[in-house]
C-alpha cells in the first residue's frame, strides 16, 4: 500500500539546509495499523506530509498503491491525495460555519457528487462514528472528541486507501482519547489501512505495529535484527574497558 525507499527531505533554511528525513524506508501493507512515535522535531510531520502527498521528498522513491508518486507535479499530487488519502489532524480542521454533516460532505463537492447523495453518505458516516444525533451542530457546539469524530468521518468520505492521522488525540482528554482510539480499532478491524503519528507511547501501543522516528531516521520497534546480540554487547563492554 505504502512503500518508501530511502526518502530524504531537506529544507533550505537561509543557505543552511536542514535534513529533516535521513533515509526513510517504510513498507505498510493493506489493512495494517501502524503507529510512528517520536519526539518533537524528529520529522513526524515532515514524513506525514510526504506520505500524504502534501509534499515531495528531496530524494528517494514513494510508491502509493503501486504508483511512484515522488515525481508528480503538485496538481497530480493533489489528485492522488484526494483519491487515496484521508487526513486527521490534531486540531480537527473543520470549517466553523458549516454543520457536522456539511463538513463531512464537503470533499464530495469537488468530485461532483449530487447533493442528496453527498448528504446521505455523510449522514451514514456520522452515524457510523456515533454522531447520528449531532448532524446539524456546528463545530463550536461539539466537544473536542466529537469534533475529532466528525473529522474522521470526513476523512473517510471518499473511501481512501490510507487514513493518516497526525497526533489525532493531542488535544483530547483521557475519555475522548479512548473514544477516538476505539474508533481507530474498529476501523482497523474493518480492514482500513491506518498510519497514526504520535509522541505518546500509550497511544502508539494501541496500534498493531510501532515504529520509532528519531532525528529523521526510522526504526521498527521490536525488530531484533537492530538490537545488538549479547555477544556484541559483551564485545563492546570488553573493548571499552581495555
Ligand atoms: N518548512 C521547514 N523549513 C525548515 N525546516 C523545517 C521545516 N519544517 C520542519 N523543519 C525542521 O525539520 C525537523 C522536523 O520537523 P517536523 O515538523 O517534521 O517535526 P515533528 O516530529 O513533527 O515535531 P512535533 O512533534 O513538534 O510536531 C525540525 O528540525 C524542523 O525544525
Ligand atoms: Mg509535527
Amino acid at each position: 500500500m505504502i512503500r518508501t525507499e530511502h526518502i530524504i527531505k531537506r529544507y533550505a533554511l537561509s543557505g543552511q539546509p536542514v535534513e529533516a528525513l535521513r533515509g526513510i524506508s517504510l513498507h505498510i501493507r493493506p489493512g495494517e495499523y501502524a503507529a510512528i512515535v517520536g519526539p518533537s522535531g524528529s520529522g513526524k510531520s515532515t514524513l506525514m506530509n510526504i506520505l500524504g502527498c502534501l509534499d515531495r521528498p528531496s530524494e528517494g522513491a514513494y510508491y502509493l498503491h503501486g504508483r511512484d508518486v515522488s515525481t508528480l507535479t503538485p496538481e497530480e499530487l493533489a489528485q492522488v491525495r484526494g483519491r487515496e488519502i484521508g487526513f486527521v489532524f490534531q486540531g480537527y480542521q473543520l470549517l466553523p460555519r458549516l454543520t457536522a454533516i456539511e463538513n463531512v460532505a464537503l470533499p464530495l463537492i469537488l468530485c461532483g457528487v449530487p447533493v442528496q447523495q453527498r448528504l446521505a453518505r455523510a449522514e451514514a458516516l456520522l452515524t457510523r462514528v456515533g454522531l447520528g444525533h449531532r448532524l446539524r451542530h456546528l463545530p463550536g457546539q461539539l466537544s473536542g472528541g466529537q469534533q475529532q469524530r466528525v473529522a474522521i468521518a470526513r476523512a473517510l468520505i471518499r473511501n481512501p486507501a490510507v487514513l493518516l492521522a497526525d497526533e489525532p488525540t493531542g488535544n483530547l482528554d483521557a475519555i475522548a482519547t479512548q473514544e477516538v482510539l476505539s474508533l481507530m480499532d474498529e476501523l482497523h478491524r474493518e480492514g482500513r489501512t491506518i498510519v497514526l503519528i504520535t509522541h505518546d507511547d500509550m497511544v502508539a501501543q494501541r496500534a498493531q505495529r510501532q515504529l520509532c522516528i528519531a532525528a529523521g531516521r526510522l526504526t521498527e520497534v521490536g525488530d531484533v535484527s537492530r538490537v545488538p546480540s549479547d555477544s556484541a554487547w559483551a564485545e563492546a563492554a570488553l573493548s571499552s574497558s581495555f
